[in-house]
């Protein structure tokens, strides 16, 4: 049977604000879901509030995988689950090998027993397994011995982000992709690498502002955020649509989130001249 990730009635506040205001969303294994919105509706917090970030508290709602609620479950333990965010480990980390750190996190993953510091997956099965994969990703041997995120380029990093895909296999990616220093190389990385890893084995949410990304990784569904809700759902039409013509019709359809949106933001102009 597929699993689901399930998201209820979430509600999530940054310190004493509170920036998802109930949002419902179903993802199951094998769709793909597009997240769209103006910058600012609350996009990165979802995700970041999946991942189990101490800044977002969930104030209201939870979010299921299979009837298991996250909540109190730390990312490992989440990724235990299945989850998957592509930007769970953007630091990097000094002296810690590409190779390694992929060994560690496939060891935690696929030995659910497994305590910190205990055994790790046997390295020459690790080594077969990772060669096999960086030659169907057509990523050069060398980068597993890179040191983690060193003097990535914005390529690298999605290179590295496709490498950890194809190895954890996890049951629900969600990639938040709204970095706008991404260069066209790097955009390509993800699109052809999202498209070869994806099936139905795999339920992908892809926050994104890049058309190329859905054009490869076309979406089964289109979701649009508007001051911390989801205001409309739709199909790969929808991420079309608002690729060519932008928000101004999400706005006009919806005009007490679009109020909520202005408010938010006249909010954020005034303390950030005050401060
Ligand atoms: N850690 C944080 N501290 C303070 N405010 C935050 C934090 N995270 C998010 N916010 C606020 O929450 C709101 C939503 O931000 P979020 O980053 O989720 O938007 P987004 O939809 O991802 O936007 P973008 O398209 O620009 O990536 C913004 O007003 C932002 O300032
Ligand atoms: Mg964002």
């Amino acid at each position: 049977m597929s699993s689901l990730l399930k998201i209820e009635n979430l509600h999530v506040n940054v310190g004493e604000t509170e920036i998802l205001k109930g949002v419902n969303l179903e993802v199951r294994q094998g769709e793909i879901h597009a997240l769209m919105g103006p910058n600012g509706s609350g996009k990165s917090t979802l995700a970041y509030t999946l991942v189990g970030h101490p800044k977002y508290e969930i104030t209201q709602g939870r979010v299921l995988i299979d009837g298991a609620d996250l909540q109190d479950l730390d990312p490992s333990e989440r990724a235990r689950l299945g989850l998957f965010l592509a930007f769970q480990y953007p630091i990097t980390i000094p002296g810690v090998k590409v190779a390694d750190f992929l060994r560690h996190a496939i060891s935690n993953v696929r030995n659910p027993e497994r305590k910190e510091g205990e055994e790790l997956m046997p390295m020459r099965e690790f080594r077969t397994e990772l060669r096999q994969t960086m030659k169907e990703l057509n990523i050069d041997a060398e980068f597993a011995r890179r040191y983690l995120n060193e003097g990535f380029s914005g390529g690298e990093k999605k290179r590295m982000e496709i490498l950890q895909l194809a190895m954890l296999k996890p049951r629900f990616a969600i990639l938040d992709e709204t970095d706008s220093g991404l260069d066209s190389d790097a955009v390509r990385v993800v699109s052809e690498g999202l498209q070869k890893l994806s099936g139905p084995h795999m339920g992908v949410l892809i926050i994104t502002h890049h058309e190329r990304l859905l054009e490869y990784n076309v979406p089964q569904f289109t979701h649009v955020m508007l001051a911390g809700r989801i205001v409309e759902t739709g199909d790969a039409a929808l991420a079309h649509d608002l690729h060519a013509n932008g928000y101004a019709g999400i706005r006009e359809r919806h005009p007490e989130a679009a109020a909520e949106e202005a408010a938010a933001q006249e909010k954020e102009e005034l303390t950030t001249t005050s401060s």
